[in-house]
């Protein structure tokens, strides 16, 4: 929900901690701030509402010298965005400086007792408590800066990933986490903290994954020390990360997002490579292999997530239902979370996340392990939380995703499912040998069709500007396409912020059809598979009240041309692969509607890239 940096080493920490803020801005930009210790030993602060470019502004003329230092670019949780609630906070004395991502969820308590101690507040967020209690029990205990962290979130409950910097210790950096990400970067007498790798990856690929309820001391000249709230040393491990500085730049794109959806051909490919064999026709996804008696005497199937990841889940159940024929739940993990969900030993829960950090999957993940279930995870994020909290998974290898709005992940996502289903059904002998050939055929082949439908870009770009007018869409799909549709309408909302909805295309008939005139576009995706006919009949239906249909057809399909207002041909493949090549031109439409509307389509208002807090 917002980024964390850190340095301490032997270069000017200043520029270091800019371009980590710049690289985490997808996680949250309502305000910024930095907090130095510069090379005259004074500590200073400075924070200012808006992005990381408005930081800079204000630092102009200042003092950002120092090879140590810490910033923040925020998501606000508690307390509005405003130059007061952004961070570094100091403490009442500020002799500390601290910043936070995650909610202190018992803040309000925690504050009312440093107040009673004479405590005061400047800004109204609950990351200010945090750094005043850590003031509070270091000047109470007579303690350092380390010990004092460990003391104070003994009291905290909550989620956090913190830096704190102490005035007059330009040597130490102290920092801690629990449920939201942090990251220690390891160089040459020099250390690096990030929300995650990418502001790290340039000067290192040496990491250590801080976990839940350690702290960690930097110190010049010393190895990290990590240990427990009590103080216990933990042990650690160094890890050597594969992401590249290419991944993090935009490649002459003009938004990451549209990077990101020309990738998809080679993220799809990335993602099959070693997991399909198209010379012995067949795939092998290792997680499942490696589980294959309790994916064999599964009885049920829940798969949790949320957003995009959940419209990815939903296609899921599709997949492993006819492929597989076990069961399948799809929940939104917040909702599952709360729900007291009735589960048995012999069910399997699959959670599904792009950033491997999203709050309400990890406290889904947690339930389930409560009970006993089995948890498998499909992330993109190598090393992140939930990657690291279930107990075996499949990376989707879609690279980074720095644009907020989900597109390669997505596909990604899709892709690994019909993998998993495909590697059950082959164990099962659920499918025909010559209809699992056919499909494994058909699937490595879709890296190719998604090049061709991506070729229509331009196309997309023209007529896209003619929506911009629309203050509402409709997402029509039925099977595999209804949850197509739900996610194109989820594209277009959080980018353009054009409020839409996706239905299944059958259900356009009980109700939102009184929504249909003249002004009203409706996508429909109309695939020649699947009910096709019944699609064709809800166009005509949408077309007799004068709704503007945009149609996602198959190449060559000549009936629905003469129906659409316009449309989008995709190349045939068959029904259960249609997702992944209809959601291109979904994609393309939401970002060229944005662009046009001059929407910031990298970092869309009131969104942030992974939701850690709930
Ligand atoms: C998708 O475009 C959104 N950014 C959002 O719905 C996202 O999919 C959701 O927050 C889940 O994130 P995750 O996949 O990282 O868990
Ligand atoms: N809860 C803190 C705040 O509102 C941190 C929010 C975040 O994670 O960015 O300032």
């Amino acid at each position: 929900m917002c980024g964390i940096v850190g340095y301490i080493g032997n270069q000017q920490a200043y520029p270091i901690l800019i371009k980590g803020l710049q690289r985490l801005e997808y996680r949250g930009y309502d305000s910024a701030g930095v907090a130095l210790i510069t090379d005259s030993n004074d500590m200073v602060v400075y924070k200012t509402k808006g992005k990381v470019s408005d930081l800079e502004d204000f630092v102009q003329s200042k003092d950002v010298s120092g090879t140590v230092g810490i910033a923040h670019t925020r998501w606000a949780t508690h307390g509005e965005p405003n130059n007061v609630n952004a961070h570094p906070h100091y403490s009442q004395s500020e002799n500390l400086a601290l910043i936070h991502n995650g909610i202190i969820e018992n803040y309000a308590i925690l504050k009312e007792d440093l107040m009673k101690r004479g405590y005061t507040f400047k800004s109204n967020t609950d990351t200010e408590v945090l750094v005043q209690l850590i003031e509070y029990v270091k000047v109470s205990n007579n303690t350092d800066i380390f010990h004092a962290v460990q003391l104070a979130l003994t009291q905290v409950i909550g989620a956090y990933a913190i830096a704190v910097l102490e005035r007059n210790n330009p040597n130490c950096i102290v920092a801690a986490r629990k449920s939201s990400p942090l990251v220690v970067g390891i160089g040459d007498d020099e250390f690096f903290l990030g929300s995650d790798a990418s502001p790290i990856i340039e000067y290192t690929n040496r990491v250590i994954y801080i976990d839940d309820d350690e702290v960690v001391r930097l110190e010049r000249g010393k190895e990290p020390r990590i240990t427990n709230l009590n103080n216990v040393e933990k042990p650690h491990q160094i890890m050597e990360l594969e992401m590249s500085l290419s991944e993090l730049e935009k490649g002459g794109y003009q938004h990451f997002m549209l990077k990101e959806i020309f990738e998809q051909a080679k993220t799809v490919r990335e993602c099959m490579r070693g997991r399909i064999n198209i010379d012995r026709n067949t795939v092998a996804m290792s997680g499942i292999i490696d589980n294959k008696e309790k994916f064999m005497n599964a009885r049920r199937i829940i798969i949790v997530a949320c957003g995009t990841s959940w419209h990815a889940g939903l296609i899921g159940e599709y997949l492993i239902e006819e492929f597989a024929r076990i069961p399948v739940e799809v929940e939104y993990a917040s909702e599952f979370r709360y729900r007291n969900p009735v589960l048995n030993k012999d069910d399997i829960v699959i959670a599904i996340s792009q950033s491997g950090e999203t709050a309400d999957t990890l406290a889904a993940i947690e339930l389930a392990h409560n009970q006993g279930v089995f948890v498998y995870g499909i992330c993109n994020v190598i090393g992140s939380s939930i990657a690291r909290n279930t107990d075996s998974g499949s990376y989707t290898h879609a690279g980074p995703e720095i644009g907020v709005a989900s597109t390669k992940a997505f596909t990604a996502q899709v892709t690994v499912l019909s993998l998993i289903a495909l590697t059950i059904a082959k164990e099962k002998g659920t499918l025909s040998k010559e209809l699992f050939e056919s499909y494994v055929t058909e699937l490595s082949s879709i890296p190719d069709k998604m090049e061709e439908t991506l070729g229509v870009s331009s196309y997309i770009e023209k007529f896209s500007g003619i929506f911009t007018y629309a203050k509402n869409f409709i997402y029509l799909g039925r099977g595999y396409n209804y949850p197509v549709a739900l996610e194109g309408a989820l594209k277009l909302k959080e980018i353009s912020y054009i409020h839409a909805e996706g239905y299944p295309a059958a259900e356009m008939k009980h109700g939102p059809i009184a929504l249909i005139d003249s002004e009203m576009p409706v996508v429909v995706i109309a695939p020649n598979k699947g009910m096709y006919e019944k699609v064709v009949s809800n166009i005509q239906e949408i077309k007799a009240r004068k709704g503007r249909v945009v149609a996602i057809i198959t190449k060559g399909d000549t009936a629905i041309k003469g129906m659409a207002d316009y449309y989008i041909e995709i190349p045939e493949t068959c029904e259960c692969f249609v997702p992944l090549l209809a959601a291109l031109p979904l994609q393309l439409m939401a970002y060229y509607i944005a662009v046009v509307k001059g929407c910031n389509v990298d970092q869309p208002r009131n969104l942030a890239k992974s939701v850690t807090v709930e």
